[in-house]
């Protein structure tokens, strides 16, 4: 059997969550494009490894697209990543939207390229768009990974190819 299994989350996952979120974020809010969303109580995917949570995706439904607001994975390389990935291309799909979307920094070139090998394509660059999210959210360091410092969103689109595949 598999060691990986991908479920739903819960309000049972709430505290696992806030934990990732803010290791990741600092608090348990992003800011994209202008905005501040508290992630906490989006719906989403929760990865299990050997028994244990391992692995966060949650998603906002637009009109038309699905957003990705946080995709993290506590074991690299054991395809948690990518499985999270292929659950919110199943919840496109069936709810009938043209894309999935999702804003990172521009030092997160290990995760940029993660998602580029999966389909997705940088849609925009905007430039110094961090240095106003940081009046909205001053938690937002001023370097990121790599030692980088963190001043562009980089919008990632993956466009869902086949709208009238239903999965089951
Ligand atoms: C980006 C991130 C989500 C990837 O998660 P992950 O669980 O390591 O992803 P996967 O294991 O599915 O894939 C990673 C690599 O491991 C490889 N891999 C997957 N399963 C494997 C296995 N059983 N054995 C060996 N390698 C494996 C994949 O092929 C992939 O390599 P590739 O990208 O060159 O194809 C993770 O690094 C992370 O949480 N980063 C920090 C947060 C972040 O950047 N989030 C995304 C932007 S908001």
């Amino acid at each position: 059997m598999s060691p990986l299994v991908i479920k739903s989350k819960t309000t049972q996952d709430t505290e696992f969550v806030r934990t990732l979120l803010t290791a990741q974020f600092v608090t348990t809010s992003i800011v994209r494009k202008g905005e501040i969303h508290d992630v906490i109580n989006d719906n989403g995917y929760i990865a299990y490894y050997n028994g244990q949570q391992s692995g966060l995706l949650t998603y906002l439904l637009h009109k038309d697209t699905v957003e990705v607001t946080s995709l993290i994975s506590l074991i690299p390389a054991q395809g948690i990543g990518t499985a999270l990935i292929e659950e919110v291309k199943k919840v496109a799909i069936n709810e009938d939207k043209k894309n999935i979307w999702l804003i990172t920094t521009n030092d997160n070139i290990s995760g940029i390229e993660f998602y580029k090998k999966r389909g997705f394509y940088v849609k925009n660059v905007y430039k110094n768009a961090v240095e106003q999210s940081r009046k909205i959210k001053p938690e937002i360091p001023l370097t990121g990974l790599e030692n980088l410092p963190i001043t562009d969103e980089i919008e990632l689109e993956l466009a869902i190819e086949h709208p009238y595949y239903k999965v089951q």
